[in-house]
């Protein structure tokens, strides 16, 4: 056995937090060999209902739970962390878009950057949920200058399963045999899930399924996903986000497998034409826990004109928020 690490989760007491604290403690996301201490963090009207929560985990009885902090101060939450999920914020309803969110949600991650920053170690791996994410984690990486940027991330994961879902019910397969499906840029309507370099049972999947498939209703429906969530649920999704954490948090932990890459938003340097400075969502694989982005993928026009308008969305959310970047 390992000695435990700690895992943070923000908004521990809402719906994505209910979803993603069992399957933690259960190790589905670290694996069965490494316990782990929960350190929950809530706003002080969730703390009741946190309480609640922190019953059920002990209740559970995990073996690989050896300890339990809830508290709603971020410096007590933060110490000593090894990975963080950084969830707690509002979600939309179905008259928003996510960036509508940003001015609501954004100073929280100035301030648990900034708690991230003096109590984290400096090795923490960030995964931020919270919309808009790409955003967030930009802001939370700003207000942390202890802690390298490529220690925060933005989940598109959920993307990701999402369109390996849709391919997968196209072509009468399982998603498991749908693989290298990368999400490009935001985790917005924006974004591009990339058909053209995706394999289904290792054959290429824009064949099997047809551009013009690809182009439309695929794109369309993996772009809203989350929108017709809201609207058939009344609430935004939640255990499948909980899921794609538990995904994107373990393979940033154990690494890609040879010849897979899968989909992360990291800071931009500028590869891809991508401007640098924002926090992208590229094809990555992870070796000891370094995400490293995919290099020579080539695109057609279709794929490079969706590229830039996720990038040039992204640098409009980060222009709207320079009064947050410091
Ligand atoms: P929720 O309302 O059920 O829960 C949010 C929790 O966060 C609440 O318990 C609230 O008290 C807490 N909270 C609010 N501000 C906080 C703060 N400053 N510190 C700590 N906790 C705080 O919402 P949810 O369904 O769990 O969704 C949470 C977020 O995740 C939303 O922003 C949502 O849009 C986003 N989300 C992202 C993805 C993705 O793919 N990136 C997917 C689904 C949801
Ligand atoms: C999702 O994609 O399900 C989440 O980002 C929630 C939302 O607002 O769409």
């Amino acid at each position: 056995m390992n000695e435990p690490i700690r895992v943070a989760v923000t908004g521990a007491a809402g719906n994505i937090g209910y979803a993603l604290l069992f399957r933690l403690a259960s190790g589905s996301c670290f694996g069965p060999d490494q316990p782990i201490i929960l350190q929950l963090l809530e706003i002080p009207p969730g703390m009741g209902a946190l309480e609640g929560v922190v019953m059920e985990l002990r209740d559970a009885a995990f073996p690989l739970l050896h300890g339990i902090v809830a508290s709603d101060d971020p410096n007590v939450a933060f110490k000593d962390l090894d990975a963080a999920f950084l969830v707690g914020s509002r979600p939309r309803s179905k008259d928003m878009d996510r960036a509508d969110l940003i001015k609501i949600n954004g100073p929280i991650f100035t301030g648990q950057g900034k708690a991230l920053n003096d109590n984290a170690k400096p090795t923490v791996k960030v995964l931020v949920v919270g919309n808009p994410c790409n955003t967030n984690a930009l802001i939370a990486s700003h207000a942390a200058p202890n802690i390298p940027n490529t220690q925060f991330h933005a989940m598109t994961r959920l993307d990701e399963n999402r369109a390996k879902g849709q391919i997968a019910k196209k072509l009468g397969l399982s998603p498991g045999q749908v693989g290298n499906l990368a999400i490009w840029g935001n985790h917005s309507n924006t974004m591009f899930p990339d058909f053209y370099h995706a394999k289904a049972d290792g054959k290429d999947v824009v064949t099997a399924v047809g551009e013009a498939w690809g182009q439309g209703e695929f794109m369309k429906t993996v772009s809203t996903r989350g929108k017709a969530i809201i609207v058939a649920r009344g609430a935004s999704s939640a255990a499948s986000a909980a899921s794609a954490a538990i995904d994107h948090m373990r393979t940033w932990w154990d690494g890609t497998a040879e010849g897979e890459f899968s989909s992360m938003a990291i800071y931009s340097n500028g590869e891809y034409g991508v401007p640098a400075g924002i926090i992208f969502s590229f094809p990555v694989t992870v070796k000891d826990g370094r995400a490293s982005i995919v290099e020579g993928l080539v695109h057609n026009d279709y794929a490079k004109s969706k590229i830039a308008a996720t990038a040039a969305e992204l640098s409009q959310e980060r222009e709207a928020v320079a009064d947050l970047l410091g």
